[in-house]
């Protein structure tokens, strides 16, 4: 090969601008990236509503090809009141995606004051995807399946992570009642045998969230199914600043991971220029240093981050900023 011909491709990230305050917030991600990481291609792909109403899919075949083709997957929310009663939703689309990177981690964070929690949510199994249907004396049927091996994949992950923690792992289930839960339990300790130097212990999942309302700070690492991670990590968000502020990273084995908040599409305040693009940053920080490894540009992200949330707070958080002005106060943190 003639030395210099060969030019690796630049590193891609596709890019999902989602619904309602999806695009204000993946905007603001779009800009920063500019700032702090120009030479990664940025590609906007269609889907969630938008995507259905141009489609009529909402993860349509271009944008998936683009998602497993990119080297991480940059997301903004979907969901749109248009389609919460139809057939075909943005969600579906959603979850489709998150089936197909096989990204069956997801990290949740939660840091504020004295707590500094990670939530290790497993993302593609569970009552998200078991059969569901309607009977023909019209029940209506959404099935909790997991197989052994899928619980196995995420204790591993999350007994991993722990080590790089507080070597402390809370273990949430509903094994009172759930064989799903049952059989979570049992897998997990199997696992925890090959992680001696990690302190286990299990919580069901009510008391789990009793005890995150009241005492979050108790917790270091929090491994549990998709469905009560769900619910938990918007608690934890809640305990932690708000939903405003909560990021997420879904990670698989090998291949692109998706980056995206733990809030949703706020149809409530959209087009009015004051969602909260700190949870979006973060998510993107998360990007920087999980799928490319630059460390320093995702901490010097989360300090501009923390900065911006001081001086210009938007007015889920009491402020007054918009944001535009949030985003400005971040860039200029950067720069600094
Ligand atoms: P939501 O998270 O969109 O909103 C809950 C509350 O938090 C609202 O009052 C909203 O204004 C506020 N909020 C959320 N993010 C905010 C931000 N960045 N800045 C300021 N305030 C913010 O939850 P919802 O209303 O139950 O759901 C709306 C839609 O979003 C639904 O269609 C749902 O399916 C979808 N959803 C999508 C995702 C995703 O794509 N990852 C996640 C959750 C919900
Ligand atoms: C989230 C969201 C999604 C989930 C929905 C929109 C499918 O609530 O990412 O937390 O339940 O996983
Ligand atoms: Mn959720």
């Amino acid at each position: 090969m003639i030395e210099g011909h060969y030019q690796r491709g630049a590193l891609r990230v596709a890019c999902l601008p989602g619904d309602c305050i999806g695009p204000e917030v993946m905007a603001v991600a779009q800009r920063v990236l500019g700032e702090l990481a120009p030479d990664l291609r940025l590609e906007d792909h269609l889907f969630g509503a938008e995507a259905i109403r141009a489609t009529g899919d909402s993860l349509p075949p271009e944008t998936l090809q683009a998602c497993l083709a990119a080297d991480a997957v940059l997301k903004a929310p979907v969901g749109h009141p248009e389609f919460d009663a139809a057939d075909v939703r943005p969600e579906q689309g959603m979850l489709r995606l998150r089936a197909e990177l096989d990204v069956y981690t997801n990290l949740r964070p939660a840091r504020q004051g004295d707590v500094d929690l990670l939530i290790v949510r497993e993302l593609v199994g569970g009552l998200y995807f078991g059969a569901k249907g309607v009977r023909e004396d019209g029940t209506v049927f959404d099935t909790c399946e997991y197989h052994p091996t899928q619980v196995e994949r995420i204790a591993r992950r999350a007994f991993e992570l722990a080590r790089t923690r507080g070597r402390r792992l809370t273990s949430v289930d509903k094994a009172n009642v759930l064989e799903t839960s049952r059989l979570w339990r049992r897998v997990v300790h199997e696992v925890a045998a090959d992680y001696p130097d990690v302190e286990v212990e299990d919580l069901l999942v009510d008391n789990a969230a009793m005890q995150l309302a009241s005492a979050p700070e108790q917790f270091d690492l929090i491994v549990t199914e998709n469905m009560f991670g769900d619910i938990l990590s918007d608690l934890a968000a809640a305990m932690t600043g708000g939903l405003g502020l909560a990021p997420s990273a879904s990670l698989g084995d090998a291949g692109p991971g998706i980056f995206e908040p733990v809030h949703g599409s706020a149809p409530d305040i959209a087009g009015r220029g004051i969602a909260n693009p700190a949870a979006m940053l973060r998510s993107t920080a998360l990007m920087l240093e999980h799928a490319f490894g630059r460390v320093d540009e995702a901490r010097a992200l989360e300090r501009a981050v923390d900065a911006a949330l001081r001086e210009a707070p938007t007015p889920d958080l009491g402020g007054k900023s918009t944001t535009a002005q949030y985003a400005v106060a971040v860039v200029t943190g950067l720069a600094a």
